[in-house]
């Protein structure tokens, strides 16, 4: 078990005491972390006492701390999962040999890429919803908010990590980087499409962390197979933390649509009540679902090809050994794509099909959520049901990304498509009107009435519990 220093300027697992230039580097970072928290983090809600838990090891069980904490004095840390001794690389060309702990040159550029493309998505989203504070719609969903918010700090911080240990100056440099683009930002974006979305509801950030944080998932999945091993150890650490993101998701979706139905339950339109409408609810898990299935990048990828082969970036559960060939070497992916007026099927070799299997993965998970969503609908003896986007349908990246789709699947000509697709997308209309019904909450207990109350509270702690406590 590695050794836990709490009382660091950096809470780490890492052995920091015991590496003054790297300590030195990353306090040198700190402060310019600090300050984007300052500019770019929630706005207003740096004076309050939040309860948060806190990443604080590794163990199972115990790896979380429960307190109210202002959030510019959270502590961020550095945590690894413990390394399994004489781990072996157990997929691509490099089968069998030992994990590298330090960057084999060869692939530098291209796991510096990988790293750098995961770490710029974490301070992303803090940035995307950093006015979504003002408008919770209850104690128990901002503090969940916040809890996002600084756990992607953290990730960001997971992510600076590898970089200043393992990439010298360009990594450096690279860290530097990660606080100079910004979400949105006209001259200097974020990397991938969908962390330059402005998140602005609470129906956008709970289907934000139900989908986008879900591709995280998957990203990160794949990356704690790596044949580099502190990326796999960090990795391994996030997705503990990421899964409280997707619950959030998962759990304010459902919320939102249960208490639609609810209304419409006693006869009243959900409308005439400031709740979202299930067909509005609908167009926003249409729009989050493609944009984040866009995350998954070309079905059809050299790239990918080359990350799996070099021992990178495996599949999905690759270490499971629930894969036939860990070199996927000879076997073909088949891919249904567009030509002309038709679709045909073709074959591509595996491992150029790496993003398209990730995404499969993916998107099975999804409909498993849109399934618990629907169970619930189904016992309140409502008839709607929401259904998940297929992979084709509203994509920018890909096979599919220069095609018009249904959201089943099905090919539409471009003047279908612009005659449907505002029954299929949120319009300005559904915006404003989603806009309309955010309002602020803050009285414990109490939830506005689009959203019903969530289950249980957090850490054992009563629904009515005073989650935030406001300075
Ligand atoms: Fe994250
Ligand atoms: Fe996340």
């Amino acid at each position: 078990m590695s050794t836990v220093d709490l009382e660091a300027k950096i809470p780490n697992n890492v052995g920091l005491r015991d590496n003054k230039r790297l300590m030195r580097a990353l306090e040198t970072w700190q402060p310019s972390f600090l300050q984007w928290w300052k500019d770019m983090g929630p706005t207003d809600f740096n004076e309050d006492q939040i309860y948060l838990r806190t990443a604080v090891g590794v163990g199972k069980g115990g790896w979380a701390h429960f307190d109210y904490v202002k959030m510019p004095d959270y502590r961020w840390g550095i945590f690894l999962a413990d390394g399994a001794a004489d781990r072996k690389i157990h997929f691509g060309d490099h089968l069998g040999e030992p994990v590298w702990s330090d960057v084999p040159g060869e692939h530098r550029n291209r796991l510096r890429r990988l790293i750098v493309t995961q770490g710029d998505t974490e301070p992303a989203s803090v940035e995307q919803q950093r006015m979504l504070g003002h408008t919770a719609p209850s104690l128990y969903d901002l503090r969940s908010l916040f809890q996002v918010n600084v756990e992607e700090g953290r990730h960001l911080w997971a992510m600076v990590y590898l970089l200043h240990t393992h990439f010298g100056a360009d990594g450096r440099d690279e860290a530097e980087a990660m606080l100079q683009r910004h979400s949105g930002d006209a001259d200097s974006p974020r990397i991938l499409e969908a962390f330059n979305e402005p998140i602005d509801t609470w129906l956008d950030f709970f289907c934000f962390t139900t989908f986008t944080d879900r591709d995280g998932k998957y990203q990160l999945a794949s990356l704690a197979e790596s044949g580099f091993d502190p990326l796999a150890r960090t990795t391994q650490f996030m997705l503990t933390e990421e899964a409280y993101h997707m619950q959030t998701g998962e759990n304010g979706v459902g919320r939102i649509i249960r208490r639609a139905a609810e209304l419409m339950r006693d006869g009243q339109d959900p409308r005439a009540q400031g709740a979202i409408p299930l067909d509005m609810v609908q167009k926003y898990v249409n729009f989050w679902a493609s944009r984040s299935m866009d995350l998954f990048g070309g079905e059809d990828s050299t790239n990918a090809s080359e990350s799996f082969a070099s021992g990178l970036k495996g599949r999905y559960r690759e270490g499971d050994g629930i894969y036939k060939d860990p070199k996927a070497l000879g076997a073909q992916y088949k891919l249904a794509v567009p030509d002309g007026e038709t679709m045909q099927e073709r074959e591509i070799p595996l491992r150029r099909a790496m993003n398209a299997l990730l995404l499969d993965a993916y998107h099975a998970d999804c409909r498993r959520i849109v399934q618990r969503w629907n169970r619930d609908l189904e016992s309140m003896g409502c008839d709607f049901r929401i259904e998940m986007p297929s992979t084709r349908f509203n994509r920018n990246q890909g096979v599919y990304g220069h095609y018009k789709f249904a959201p089943d699947g099905t090919p539409v000509t471009e003047a279908e498509w612009t005659h449907r697709h505002t029954d299929w997308l949120p319009t300005h209309a559904d915006r404003d009107y989603v806009k309309s019904c955010m309002h602020a909450v803050r009285e414990p207990g109490k939830f506005a009435n689009y959203i019903a109350p969530p289950a249980m509270g957090v850490n054992d702690q009563p629904i009515e519990f005073e989650y935030v406590k406001f300075h």
